[in-house]
């Protein structure tokens, strides 16, 4: 071998390792996409820098038809149009699993001259995604007569497998995640009804729970909070006073006074609405929330007495919600106190029995962002 060969060898060989550590860099890149548009956005790019061809495109298999759904390329293919599968050469692939290569598509029956006659395609290699039972195909094209190698059919290939093993995975993701939707709004649907059953004993707070979840979840968003957690807010909100199911109901819409009993009675709903709900692990954060909505944060509240950061942020939130709606809705005892009256009980105990942030945000919804709390 004299040193030109030897030379040769070694830069084909160098350029090889390029190839591999360039693929390998993209499996990663596939296995860590969360939604079909990454998957085909990776695979184009790099499809076409891989097998250093004129034009990528990414087809998905749409029923009969072929969806040109992705490309990159020197100037435009077809992206965004469908073609039957019987008339282009991605359905030929898709329908006979297997690749095709053509040097010059002008002598190949399988390809549809007149969708080619305006690009800038003189020959083309496409592979099917997921071989066995096709849902999509990679295609490259030359602008200039070229037979793809077996090394960039191999390239292609494995884009091909690692796509499919991506479009597999967002789909299961997609399933998990809509079941996970179905649970919750399972669950949702259930703690309304137990909502309504509270309010069924108490119908003089009917609809109290829905409105402190809605200002709560209205105060959390404010506050920039994560949908999740805002969620959290609404959730516990819906429930807050389940616990006063075990409450007399001659208690709760009694328009005198209470006595001391009666009251202390009426004080052991969170505890009551904690053990509910706190068997059900998935409930356990709204169980802790209810248990805590009627503390306060200069350690005044009950059942606990807890202070500050030693009550929940969510609690906070609707021991604030709560306060406010009761004001401004008629009670038994008395008719509603008005909007202005409610403000004023939160600005003047700011800091001292509410957190000043959920006040500050409270007051900013209410008077100048004109928050109305529904009916
Ligand atoms: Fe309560």
């Amino acid at each position: 071998m004299d040193n030109m060969q030897i030379q040769e060898n070694s830069l084909t060989i160098y350029s090889y390792i390029q190839i591999m550590e360039r693929l390998l860099h993209v499996v990663q890149e596939l296995s860590a996409a969360r939604d079909l548009d990454t998957v085909m956005d990776i695979v184009r790019h790099s499809a076409r820098a891989l097998t250093g061809s004129d034009g990528v495109t990414f087809v998905l298999r749409d029923n009969e038809f072929c969806y040109y759904a992705q490309e990159d390329a020197i100037s435009p293919l077809w992206s965004g149009s469908r073609f039957p599968m019987k008339i282009c050469i991605s359905g030929w692939v898709m329908l006979n699993r297997e690749p095709a290569i053509i040097e010059d598509i002008y002598t190949d029956s399988r390809i549809p001259i007149d969708a080619y006659k305006k690009t800038f395609v003189k020959s083309l290699a496409v592979v099917p995604i997921k071989t066995n039972d096709p849902i999509g195909a990679i295609g490259c094209y030359w602008a200039e007569r070229h037979y793809a190698t077996s090394e960039q059919i191999k390239v292609l290939q494995v884009l091909a497998d690692t796509a499919a093993i991506a479009m597999d995975n967002i789909n299961y993701q997609n399933i998990i995640a809509a079941k996970a939707q179905e649970l919750e709004k399972a669950i949702d649907d259930t703690l309304q009804a137990v909502a309504k059953m509270v309010e069924q004993k108490d119908p003089y707070t009917a609809g109290h729970q829905r409105r402190v979840a809605m200002l709560g979840l209205a105060i959390a968003e404010e506050m920039g909070w994560s949908p999740e957690r805002c969620n959290g807010v609404f959730r516990a909100g819906i429930v807050h006073d389940i616990g006063k199911i075990g409450v007399p109901g001659e208690l709760l819409s009694k328009s005198s006074r209470l006595t001391l009993f009666e009251f202390a009675l009426i004080k052991t709903h969170p505890e009551a609405g904690f053990a509910i709900l706190r068997d059900i692990p998935l409930l356990l954060p709204t169980a802790q929330i209810i248990l805590q909505h009627h503390e306060r944060i200069n350690g005044s509240g009950y059942p606990y007495g807890l202070k500050n950061d030693e009550i929940l942020s969510e609690a906070q939130i609707l021991a604030a919600a709560d306060v406010f709606e009761s004001m401004i809705s008629h009670r038994p005892y008395r008719p509603a106190l008005g909007v202005d009256a409610a403000i004023e009980e939160l600005v003047a105990n700011r800091g001292i029995l509410y957190s000043p942030d959920v006040v500050d945000t409270a007051v900013h919804l209410v008077r100048d962002k004109n928050y109305q709390i529904p009916e």
